[in-house]
């Protein structure tokens, strides 16, 4: 049986709210937001090229692959990334990503 990732979104406003993936979907976290009705902009479509998708990693940042040059470079543009932001878009879902726990920072529509 496929393997659920279990993650937990934290929204703007604080809320938090645990997620069930699949794991192998094959999607990035930014599109599973989107998915999840959540308000991100995503203007680039995933290309690491708008930054819209900026979370903050609260728990699970270690598990994570590193980020590549290009998402690094997107997120030095914003003035509110720290050490443990990423950018959803260029997180791909699989199961490294186990309860870990994600707030939205990114601009809202
Ligand atoms: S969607 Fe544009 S950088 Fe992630």
């Amino acid at each position: 049986m496929e393997e659920m990732i279990s993650i937990t979104i934290e929204d703007r406003n604080g809320t938090r709210q645990v997620i069930e993936v699949p794991d192998g979907i094959s999607l990035s976290l930014m599109e599973v937001l989107k998915a999840s009705e959540y308000n991100i902009l995503a203007t680039c479509g995933g290309m690491a090229l708008c930054a819209t998708c900026h979370v903050q990693v609260l728990e699970g940042l270690d598990g994570l692959p590193p980020a590549t040059d290009a998402e690094l470079d997107m997120l030095d543009t914003l003035p509110d990334a720290d050490n443990d932001s990423r950018l959803a878009c260029q997180l791909k879902i699989h199961t490294d990503m186990q309860h870990a726990v994600f707030r939205i920072r990114g601009a809202e529509e």
